[in-house]
């Protein structure tokens, strides 16, 4: 029987562009969904983004759109940076759906309904200048215990104390700047004690060892409520019943997973129910393992309290190092996925990552020199070197036909055959890095065999005896093209359209290719030259290219302190005959007088400008007209019913005096 599975991956934030750390967890469940696919399971990968809570709202303030445009960007960049990985979900849906507010409110209400939801005055830091509460990562000051400036509200950089952002000293809106202010609201808990000692069972069964024995560190208190709402402004879902409460970010993320899942059923005239209230389906979340507080206390106990079912599993990753080192802007190892693609295939990747993932929770670490070595030495060297050698010399000579197995291509099948179990078991456990060990230890024996045959010789004297030779090879690279393809789908696919055989199946493993031509052998694979591995990295040193947006069209201070703004007063005005638009203007500035052009006849009389205060821009070259030198510049702002119009200055300020 097939089984029924359904797998998420967490919901990326929908604040910033997809990076090499995210698609360690994106590839790494591909890989597991292809596989279970690959065994004839049905297996639903679902995701989407995660759009909501106080940062993309300050993000999208900061462009002048609204969130919901900033997130829609979000959305086709990831849906394009994704595809491009080969990363293949079921649906890739957002947590601004309305599809998920219902399932957020029908799951609220049964918490509250239950009674595990309780009130309390809670106070906060809030900006008065913003009008907003702010989250701790949004305040920064003196740490209260070591006194290091620039903390933020949370926590100290330097000390690792921990606090609350009230407690900061000279505390700072980290938006705007201004001090905030202490300010208490009425806030929504979710009573996660309640479920202390479900969740002591749960926990141990559903997460790996080392997961499940940090979490249990927990238990020896009672667990802390869980406050579930924000104020507004927040962007996110009402609480119903709760006027300007909005629920908190990762109540309405996980949430996500079902919405994302029942609107996809929902399409094929199916409902989540199927999975979320089904125990004879499997769900798996996979995730880092710096989000599992949420997914393995918080969420199970939600979906308790709203008679769903958790999940099997919750499958935990390390986090990413690149050269052993965290991502760093300044090294160019912060890679944009974007930026990798731009100069390598997507392909090494997913193979490098495999060669690297395992079942347990580990960070791995990418290293440059590495994934050139594993790659060029081994996916290309040893793997893609039985085909293209294999397939190249049969379509060469041998009229591409391939023949049945003798003893020798017998025994090399069932050595391929006879991992197949080990295999499986390794793929089931997420152990990628043993499988693609198994996968080169194969591909060694078939180089091994090529070589001591020597087929390259052969074939002139006695091309019977090469063809074998050769049918034997390709038959056991077939299986390893098989072992291959949750890893390397598109690769694959070009070893299935080479062989002629439509899709390969698991069952495929057991069979021996059909006596009959190969189709020309089209480029697998290429090796990686390091100069674009170079070319990239310098291309993501101190993240460039989003430098480069952030700041087109701005100024620095130092350009804008150049200009030399001064207050000057209009003592003589008159009409420039030959011209339509101007006014000879002259200026008092402090104890000269300058001569100034202005366009400005469309709304002023000479007359009317006497004796008003203007800003002059003092320091402009200056320049000369066909009536006269121009020595300076007024400052005019064009309005609705046209313009320009003279900023003028309040009574107070000085000809002469500086504007700053
Ligand atoms: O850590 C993160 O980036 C979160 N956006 C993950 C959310 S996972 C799930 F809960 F939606
Ligand atoms: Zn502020």
């Amino acid at each position: 029987m097939p089984r029924k599975i359904l797998v998420t991956a967490a919901l990326p934030y929908a604040n910033g562009k997809t990076h090499i750390g995210h698609l360690v967890e994106y590839i790494q469940t591909d890989i597991w969904v292809r596989y279970q696919r690959l065994r004839g399971n049905e297996c639903l990968f679902f995701c989407g983004d995660d759009t909501h809570g106080t940062a993309v709202m300050i993000s999208a303030n900061k462009q002048g759109i609204s969130p919901e445009e900033f997130i829609k960007k979000i959305h086709a960049d990831r849906i394009k940076d994704f595809a491009d990985f080969e990363i293949e979900f079921t649906h890739y849906s957002s947590t601004h759906s309305e599809e998920n507010r219902r399932q957020c409110e029908n799951i609220f209400l049964k918490m509250q309904e239950k009674g595990h939801i309780k009130t309390k005055i809670i106070e906060q830091s809030y900006c008065e200048h913003d009008k907003m509460f702010l989250p701790d990562r949004y305040v920064k000051g003196t740490c209260p215990i070591c006194g290091a400036e620039d903390q933020y509200g949370d926590s100290c950089d330097v000390c690792g104390a921990t606090y609350a952002p009230t407690e900061l000293k000279n505390p700072a809106c980290n938006i705007c700047g201004n001090p905030p202010v202490k300010k208490k609201s009425e806030h929504l808990l979710f009573e996660l004690n309640d479920f202390k000692d479900f969740l002591h069972e749960w926990v141990p069964q559903h997460t790996d060892r080392e997961t499940g024995k940090k979490l249990l560190e927990w238990f020896d208190e009672d667990l802390r409520d869980w406050d579930i709402s924000r104020d507004a402004p927040y962007f996110g879902f009402q609480i119903p019943g709760h006027k300007d409460k909005f629920f908190y970010v990762w109540v309405d993320a996980p949430v996500g997973y079902i919405a994302a899942s029942q609107e996809w059923l929902q399409k094929q005239g199916r409902s989540m129910e199927e999975f979320w209230a089904n125990e004879d389906a499997e769900i798996y979340h996979f995730i880092g393992k710096d989000i599992v507080y949420f997914h393995c206390l918080f969420w199970p106990a939600m979906l308790k309290a709203a008679d769903l079912r958790g999940p099997n599993q919750v499958f935990v990753h390390g986090m990413l190092t690149v050269n052993g080192a965290k991502m760093s802007k300044s090294k160019g190892t912060f890679i944009n996925a974007r930026t990798y693609l731009n100069h390598l295939d997507p392909m090494y990747l997913r193979y490098y990552y495999a060669c690297k993932l395992s079942s347990t929770a580990e960070d791995l670490d990418l290293n440059t020199e590495d994934i050139i070595s594993r790659v060029n030495s081994d996916l290309i060297g040893k793997i893609t070197n039985l085909a293209s050698r294999g397939a190249t010399m049969l379509q060469g000579k041998l009229n591409a036909d391939l023949v049945s197995l003798d003893e020798e291509g017998q025994a090399l099948l069932a050595k391929s055959q006879n991992v197949k179990e080990l295999i499986e078991g390794l793929y089931e456990a997420r152990d990628y890095s043993k499988v693609i060990t198994e996968i080169r230890k194969l591909a060694e024996e078939g180089n091994r065999y090529f070589d001591v045959k020597q087929p390259w010789k052969s074939i002139k004297e006695k091309p019977e005896e090469a063809q074998q030779v050769l049918s034997n090879v390709l038959n056991l690279y077939k299986n390893i093209a098989i072992y291959l393809k949750p890893i390397l789908p598109s690769y694959v696919e070009k070893v299935e359209k080479l062989f002629d055989q439509g899709a390969f199946t698991w069952a495929d493993l057991d069979t021996e290719l059909k006596a009959k031509a190969i189709q020309p052998y089209e480029h697998l694979a290429g090796r990686i030259d390091k100069a674009k591995v170079e070319k990239m990295i310098e291309e993501s040193k101190e993240n460039k290219e989003a430098k480069v947006q952030e700041t087109e069209g701005l100024i620095s201070i130092e350009d804008f302190q150049k200009v030399d703004l001064k207050i000057a007063q209009v003592v003589e005005a008159s009409d420039v005959p030959e011209a339509d638009k101007l006014l000879k203007i002259i200026v008092q500035v402090g104890d000269s007088k300058k001569q100034v052009f202005a366009g400005i006849k469309s709304q002023y009389k000479a007359e009317d400008l006497l004796g008003k205060h203007v800003v002059l821009v003092n320091n402009l070259k200056p320049r000369k007209m066909r009536f006269g030198m121009s020595e300076g510049m007024l400052l005019a702002a064009s309005g609705k019913s046209g313009g320009p119009f003279l900023v003028t200055v309040d009574a107070g300020a000085k000809s002469g005096f500086q504007v700053k």
